[in-house]
């Protein structure tokens, strides 16, 4: 039987992602929005079929009927919701960052732990088709290694031993362009740490889950509030650099993944193509489904080149017909419905966990530990946090 679903704030992401996905899934039903705007409820009920439209998120909460809750409020509004949500004793999948303030996540983690309900963080990146493939790839080259037969092995058993040699590391690059943030992004009292916290998190949780290690100390340098430097250490040695600009474009693909480890690269372009070398048995290359692809004749090939020229094609209708809405094609699957349908699969005890609390934590802290250290221009131990 699906799941009863109440989501709590329908506005952009809700509405572009959760409540189309959850109208969509088997395993969930849209069963209650909640919002304060009467258009935003409006189009939940016309638009995707929600059974019961509401402003008051006790009712929402409490009502027998629900069963789990879907939490897309800006993060400004958290704790409330998940307190009344413990209360209920009903699973929560909650948008992330987890919190606007450490004071708030840490007692968002103690509700948590102490209710015992299912809980999952909006790190959908994990449930991407392409990262699960390349986490369980690399994970396995990391733990249990096989000789690659090229590896170009020029000392042989003369070889020095050399410290670090089984010990990951990761580059990540992230290129945005702020043109298309909300106003709100840019407002200190709104989003007092920027995107190192309401974009970051989704990237310190990834490498976290890549490396799998906790992490100890973070460096960060940063221009303003759209380009960051970070490099974060983990206590086993490995090493993440992240480069995040917001002064970049839609045109090129977004997100890009380099993992190494023991003569092996696993590489996640996009979500769109997962690439790997000197990995034995790893395919080369493997292309993913995009979603919402608009010009299926356009780049048939897949991958980042066939995305590429859907892109171009996109944006020159986007210019010719002076809509930017236009640009958007073929986008990636960055695994917001997997989330969903995986966190039902973890409620009902035959899936994993997805991205539970204390991994969203530990992704919050490194976040914040980054903002510090740019602030204050000095290393930041993990600790501190
Ligand atoms: N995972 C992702 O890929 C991703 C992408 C974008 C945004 N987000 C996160 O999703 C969250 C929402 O972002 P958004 O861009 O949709 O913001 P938004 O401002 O468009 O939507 C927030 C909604 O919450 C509603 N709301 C506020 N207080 C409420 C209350 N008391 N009861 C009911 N509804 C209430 C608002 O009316 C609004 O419609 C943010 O935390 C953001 O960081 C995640």
């Amino acid at each position: 039987m699906p799941l009863n679903f109440a989501v709590i704030g329908c506005g952009m992401l809700a509405r572009s992602q959760h409540i189309p996905n959850i109208a969509a899934s088997s395993k969930a039903t849209l069963h209650t929005c909640c919002d304060l705007s009467d258009d935003a409820l409006a189009e939940c009920r016309d638009k995707y079929g929600a059974l019961h439209i509401t402003k008051d998120y006790n009712a929402a909460i409490n009502n027998p009927e629900v069963q789990a809750i879907c939490i897309a409020t800006t993060e400004k509004m958290r704790l409330p919701l998940i307190q009344a949500a413990a209360a209920a004793r009903k699973p929560v999948y909650c948008e992330k960052p987890l919190a606007q303030t450490l004071e708030q996540m840490y007692e968002i983690q103690k509700i948590v732990h102490e209710s015992g309900i299912p809980f999952c963080v909006g790190h959908n990146r994990r449930s991407s088709p392409a990262m699960i493939d390349a986490h369980r790839i690399f994970r396995a080259h990391m733990d249990n290694p096989q000789p690659c037969p090229w590896r170009f092995d020029r000392e042989g058993p003369n070889r020095p031993k050399v410290e670090g040699e089984n010990i990951a590391s990761m580059a990540v690059r992230i290129n945005d362009d702020w043109y298309s943030w909300k106003a709100w992004a840019m407002n200190k009292e709104h989003a007092p740490h920027g995107p190192m916290l309401f974009e970051m998190t989704h990237f310190t949780d990834l490498c976290n889950w890549f490396m799998a290690q906790e992490p100890a100390q973070v460096v960060a340098v940063e221009q303003g509030m759209l380009s960051h430097g970070i490099i974060v250490k983990y206590r086993g040695g490995e090493l993440v650099t992240l480069f995040m600009t917001a002064n970049g474009t839609f045109g090129y693909p977004k997100e890009l993944y380099e993992m190494f480890g023991n003569g092996g690269a696993v590489v996640v372009d996009h979500m769109l193509e997962v690439r790997t070398a000197g990995v034995e048995g790893a395919p080369a290359t493997t292309l993913y489904p995009m979603l919402k692809d608009r010009h299926p004749k356009v780049g048939a090939e897949g991958g980042v080149s066939g995305w590429l020229a859907k892109k171009r094609a996109a944006c020159a209708e986007a210019a010719a017909k002076g809509d930017p809405a236009l640009q958007f094609t073929a986008e990636p699957d960055k695994g917001h419905a997997h989330a969903i349908d995986r966190f039902v699969d973890e409620i009902s005890g035959v899936g994993p966990v997805v991205c539970g609390v204390d991994d969203a934590v530990m992704a919050t802290r490194v976040a914040f530990a980054a903002i510090k250290s740019a602030k204050e221009n000095r290393p930041v131990a993990i600790e501190e946090i």
